[in-house]
């Protein structure tokens, strides 16, 4: 049992005063292209990353859920007939919300002793949420006896999020963390919910870093740019902007034209990157990677001038091909790619610079492609 799995089993014994039974661990996600796509229906390239949630689980004998949150010290108990949304918002929602949208489906769950473990930086836009989601929900139908493709526990994780976490969000999270392949991106079709692995090319290095300026998506314009990409749709008179062209959006209001320009190039531009990356077209997925940020700044409006400042000291760092805002935007992290050889030193550099600039305690992640949600025997 690897080193942080036995520590968890052994934090839910000195909590629950027996053994787990299962073990569920899902990643959390980077996205290398496509921000914004998915709840238009569009494109989207995320990695599911190898910083990861672990839920420790056994069943009990009546209806009482006890979850444990061991790296808050804090404890949430209740009755499954009454998983209302906790007052005190944060982890226990989550936990709440997912068993909510699966006894909502009818699911016979039983009561269950957890305890919650992770290393996946939370609000910097790296979807600790959607890895806290397919972590719980896969261990708490292994506890119940439940069977369930990951697809569809994804599903449900992503209606918890929507009616607990009050974030009107995509798919392509709780996809990435429960589809996720070692080695891969995952691309997405978000209209017919298709998927497809994208292997990386070999020498090529995902770096992240994290602006530091952490946030909750429910307290930024996310919802917002959502309801003005549909009423931009709505206005072309088209079921979602997925089906939208460049020229229709000329007819549109200044800000929505704009919401509606980011949605429609960048569509396209996850096409491009997805067929770069196979070809190994580093200097396409520079210019893509640049078009993008570009247009989440300027049309979208999802950028910061801290994320802005890391885009920028990354295009003249050591092995930098491409670096972009990744996740919802409003603060959190860019998505880098490097080659392979120079990644330590381009992160230090881009890191180290931007401490100096910023005060901000700038920080860089080097990651791998891992596989999605798994569960095992404790
Ligand atoms: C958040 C949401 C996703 C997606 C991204 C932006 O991560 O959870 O569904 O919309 O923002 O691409």
């Amino acid at each position: 049992m690897p080193a942080e799995t036995a520590k968890l089993a052994r934090a839910f014994a000195a909590q629950h005063d027996h053994n787990p039974r299962f073990i569920a661990e899902a990643p959390g996600r980077v996205n290398l292209i496509g921000e914004h796509t998915d709840y238009n229906e569009g494109f989207v390239l995320p990695v599911a990353i190898d910083r990861t949630v672990a839920v420790a689980v056994a069943p009990r004998e009546d209806t009482r859920v006890r979850a444990h949150s061991v790296d808050h010290d804090q404890r949430d108990d209740f009755s499954l007939d009454t998983a209302r949304r906790h007052p005190m918002g944060g982890w226990r929602n989550y936990v709440r919300g997912v068993l909510w949208a699966l006894l909502d489906s009818q699911l016979p769950l039983r009561g269950v002793d957890l305890s919650i473990s992770g290393d996946v930086p939370q609000g910097a836009g790296l979807s600790s949420s959607a890895a806290l989601e397919l972590a719980l929900s896969g261990a708490v139908c292994a506890a119940s006896g439940i069977e369930m493709t990951p697809r569809d526990l994804a599903l449900h994780c992503q209606r918890a999020e929507h009616m607990y976490a009050g974030v009107q969000c995509g798919i392509m999270d709780q996809f990435a963390a429960a589809l996720g392949r070692k080695g891969c991106a995952l691309f997405i079709d978000c209209q017919s919910l298709e998927t497809e692995d994208v292997p990386l090319p070999t020498g090529l290095a995902i770096v992240i870093i994290d602006s530091k300026v952490p946030r909750e998506l429910a307290d930024t314009p996310y919802n917002q740019r959502r309801r003005e990409c549909a009423e931009a749709a709505r206005a072309l008179g088209l079921a979602s902007l997925r089906s939208a062209d460049e020229s229709q959006i000329e007819s549109l209001p200044d800000d929505l034209g704009r919401r509606a320009r980011h949605v429609v190039t960048e569509n396209a531009r996850v096409l491009a990157a997805k067929a770069a990356l196979r070809d190994g077209d580093c200097a396409t997925i520079r210019r893509l990677f640049a078009e993008s940020h570009a247009s989440l700044r300027d049309d979208f409006e999802a950028s910061t001038p801290e994320i802005d400042l890391l885009v920028e000291l990354a295009t003249g760092a050591p092995g930098a091909i491409g670096a972009r805002l990744t996740g919802g935007g409003f603060g959190g992290c860019t998505v880098n790619l490097v080659e392979a050889a120079r990644a330590q030193r381009f992160g230090e550099a881009v890191a180290s610079e931007y401490r100096r600039r910023t005060s901000l305690d700038g920080e860089a992640y080097f990651c791998r492609a891992v596989d999605g949600m798994k569960v095992h025997d404790a």
